[in-house]
């Protein structure tokens, strides 16, 4: 934990940015690709909790993180005016990622909207490792897609948007058809609830199996306050999880969504 330099911000879309800054811990000795950081907003106590971003790259040598963010509400507003050589108290990264599996030749990224973020890492990290890396990507219109030249460098590019302005018209699931998905070793998916339960569902269809990065509501972020809990089915049984410790990333056949 601690404060540490802001390095850069820019904007990328009319309401997304990326940040540049210092890590709080030392990237040699390990991360995940869908941990995140905890981002106190101000030190006045006008925010009382941090907020949650996913670790969207991660540059080991410098010991730099990105995260790329929607400011959306009044905190997420707030991070917009940092800027290089500013001060920010963050925690991270925390919880558990993305599992890979050695063996895995070919796999799927699925993302939606501010949900593709953390595929970028993941991407990048696949493809170093000579994985072919599929990415199928939806935003709600053009005007709100991201990091797709991050991803095509490291794959194939598939985009859907709901307004039909790039790529194919409708829901990112419309692209998963049984063709799309042949020969693909496991998938990993982040996006927004109602995304995630098709992309169970579909993927559950096609026999593939993969991982979701859940977003839940955190508290503290470390496992303490337990405001971040989900029900998994394990051994048989229904259990509650904390998002914050024990995920975000779970395995998708665990993840139990509301009816
Ligand atoms: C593990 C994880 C990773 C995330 N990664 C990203 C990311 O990479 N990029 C990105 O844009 N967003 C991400 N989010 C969502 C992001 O945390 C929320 O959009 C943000 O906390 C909202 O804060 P606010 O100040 O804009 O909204 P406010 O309405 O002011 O927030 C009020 C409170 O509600 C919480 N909250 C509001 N919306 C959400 C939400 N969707 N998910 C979780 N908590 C919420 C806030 O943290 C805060 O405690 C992630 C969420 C989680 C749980
Ligand atoms: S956010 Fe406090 S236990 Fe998960």
């Amino acid at each position: 934990m601690g404060y540490v330099s802001v390095i850069a911000q820019e904007a990328l879309t009319a309401d997304v940015y990326s940040l540049t800054f210092e890590s709080p811990t030392d990237l040699s000795q390990g991360f995940e690709p869908g941990q995140f950081l905890h981002f106190r907003v101000t030190d006045s106590f006008d925010f009382t909790l941090r907020r949650p971003l996913s670790l969207c790259a991660a540059d080991v040598q410098n010991n730099q993180i990105t995260v790329v963010y929607r400011a959306q509400g009044e905190g997420t507003k707030r991070l917009t005016r940092l800027k290089a050589g500013d001060r920010v108290d963050v925690l991270g990264p925390l919880g558990h990622g993305f599992l890979t599996h050695q063996g895995d030749k070919k796999v799927l990224l699925i993302g939606g909207g501010i949900g593709v973020p953390p595929l970028v890492e993941l991407a990048r990290q696949f493809h170093e490792s000579q994985v072919r890396v599929v990415s199928a990507l939806g935003f709600a219109t053009q005007a709100q897609a991201i990091l797709l030249d991050e991803l095509s460098d490291c794959g194939s590019l598939f985009v859907a948007t709901q307004d039909g302005s790039l790529g194919q018209h409708g829901f990112v699931t419309q692209l998963l058809t049984e063709d799309f998905c042949a020969g693909i070793d496991r998938y990993y998916a982040c996006g927004p609830t109602s995304m995630l339960k098709a992309v169970q569902q579909v993927m559950r269809d096609r026999n593939i199996a993969g991982y979701l990065s859940l977003e839940e509501r955190m508290g503290c972020g470390i496992g303490i306050c337990v405001g971040c809990v989900h029900p998994i089915a394990r051994d048989g049984k229904v259990v509650n999880r904390k998002t914050c410790k024990e995920g975000p990333v779970f395995l998708a056949e665990e993840v139990i969504f509301d009816e």
